[in-house]
């Protein structure tokens, strides 16, 4: 049953009591409404320090208790997740307007990350390497990292916390947690949960919240006792936060900004490639790292896509995002409403042409229409160049395969790709190394939406990071090389004798 309440599901989750600082007010707004929902309280720079020094503290235990024991701590987490999936998913569509199936599969994807987690917990594997030296043994292995700094935003205010917190709890590393201002409730919630399965694990202090804005985010990338910060946001303050982390010698880990395209070649499915788009490019009113935002049609089946993607866009319904049957919500704030229509102003003066939607909806709430613009070439078309978080897809004619791939690896972004062919060779070509540029390439499945097996993440201005799947727990560990010298003399490498 529906609530559709952020302070009844507070309760549900047992985090009615506020788990935040003592610091200034953050507000949780629901950008359906415009309504106020509740508000929490940031950490003060005491309350960051103090929560530091209890990560510490823990760290000193945490790292020596075995993997798979670390593990059942995120085990229970799942498992809670699962019980609390309904709220939890409602709470994150009140406060970013996500609908209801997106809120649900994002709390479905911390399920997911924390089941690879367990798993991983009995995986932490390192090499052996052939000696050059006589009864030697070579070996790598990895060890806890530390107290790490996760800064997340507001478009996946808790899935994106747990890609990197359950993977550095099973890592043996303790989790320092700054979400977006936007979005404090669905943190106090997710901390709630944290609270709950810690004290039942003796596992307090491996999990812990400090909400703020950016002065709190800024404490974090210069504090030394941080040894890793990962940062979800902006390419502009993903700069800011690599540069301040290199600067005391500190990893960062980026998932920043991405700027989308795929390509439909003559001969695809369109049908699939129009569900493709549109999930694309329309699901999470286009608030995705992963939306897409560029398409490259070839020149011969232009026509016929494009309406077909304006029959599909006509069918989107808009509206309270926990409605039934509604596919769009509102954009996450009235500065997203006036970056929407900056963006459209500005594609019409740069020569695009406005083909579906384009207008702020005349209703309370950050509703804005899905958006497809026919643009002239790619070169002559900055605005496509740049990443604005909205449901606005640029539509660009290409001859070929190759002018499509030059266009869509021309950005700064490059985080994700997909190409729509029944060509073996086409698709071979997309994926080889002079294909996408991109973190993720896709053929015949869209840009987002991607599993939590692969490793997530993107080149160029995206920020290099990796996080979820694969070996992206190697970013929260610290490698160690050990030679061990089982024998009774002592050989030196390179064939050096001494003495
Ligand atoms: C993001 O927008 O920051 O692939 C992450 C996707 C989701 C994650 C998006 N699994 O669209």
């Amino acid at each position: 049953m529906s609530t559709k309440n952020a302070k009844a599901i507070l309760e549900r989750m047992g985090a009615g009591s506020g788990r935040g600082g003592t610091g200034e007010a953050l507000e949780s707004v629901n950008p359906a409404t415009g309504a106020a929902q509740g508000r929490i309280r940031a950490a003060t720079r005491a309350e960051y320090d103090e929560r530091v020094e209890s990560g510490l503290r823990r760290f000193e235990e945490w790292r020596m208790r075995p993997a798979p024991r670390r593990g059942e701590v995120v085990r229970g987490l799942g498992e809670l997740l699962r019980q609390l999936k309904e709220p939890l998913g409602e709470l994150v569509s009140l406060e970013t307007g996500k609908i209801r199936a997106e809120g649900l599969g994002e709390v479905q994807e911390m399920i997911d990350i924390c089941e690879f987690a367990v798993g991983l917990s009995r995986q932490l594997h390192g090499l052996t390497i052939a000696s050059e030296r006589p009864c030697h043994r070579l070996m790598e292995q990895w060890h806890p990292l530390g107290p790490v700094g996760i800064v997340t935003a507001f478009n996946f205010p808790v899935a994106v916390w747990s890609w990197n917190a359950a993977l550095a709890a099973v890592c043996g590393d303790v989790c320092l947690w700054k979400p977006s201002p936007l979005t404090p409730l669905c943190s106090v919630a997710v901390q709630a949960l944290c609270d709950r399965v810690a004290a039942e694990h003796d596992a307090v202090g491996v999990f812990s919240l400090v909400p703020g804005g950016a002065e709190a985010g800024g404490w974090m990338c210069d504090d030394p006792r941080l040894p890793l910060v990962s940062f979800t946001g902006s390419i502009a303050v993903g700069r800011q936060v690599a540069s301040r982390v290199a600067s005391r010698l500190g990893r960062s880990l980026l998932e920043l900004g991405g700027n989308n395209g795929v390509i439909v070649l003559e001969g695809a499915d369109l049908e699939l490639a129009v569900r493709a788009i549109t999930f694309g490019a329309v699901g999470t009113a286009g608030q995705r790292c992963t939306s897409t935002r560029r398409l490259f049609v070839q020149r011969g089946i232009a026509r016929p896509l494009l309406d077909r993607l304006v029959a599909a866009y006509r069918t989107v319904k808009i509206g309270d995002p926990l409605d039934e049957g509604v596919l769009m919500g509102p954009l996450v704030t009235r500065a997203a409403v006036e970056r929407f229509s900056a963006a459209v102003a500005a594609a019409r003066a740069q020569g695009g042409e406005v083909r579906f939607g384009g207008r702020v909806l005349d209703r309370s709430g950050n509703f804005v229409e899905p958006t497809l613009i026919v643009a002239p070439r790619h070169d002559a078309f900055p605005i496509a160049w740049e990443e604005t978080f909205a449901p606005i897809l640029y539509v660009f004619e290409v001859t070929d395969l190759d002018e499509a791939l030059r266009a869509n690896n021309a950005v700064p972004q490059g985080l994700s790709s997909a190409l729509f062919t029944d060509s073996l060779r086409a698709a071979e070509r997309f994926l080889s190394a002079s294909g996408s540029d991109c973190g993720i390439a896709n053929v015949n499945a869209g840009t987002s939406g991607a599993e939590i097996g692969g490793a997530f993440g993107g080149e160029k201005d995206t920020g290099g990071g990796r996080e979820s799947g694969s070996d992206a727990w190697k970013a929260y560990m610290r490698r160690q090389t050990s030679a061990v010298n089982w024998g009774r003399d002592l050989p030196l490498a390179q064939g050096i004798q001494f003495g």
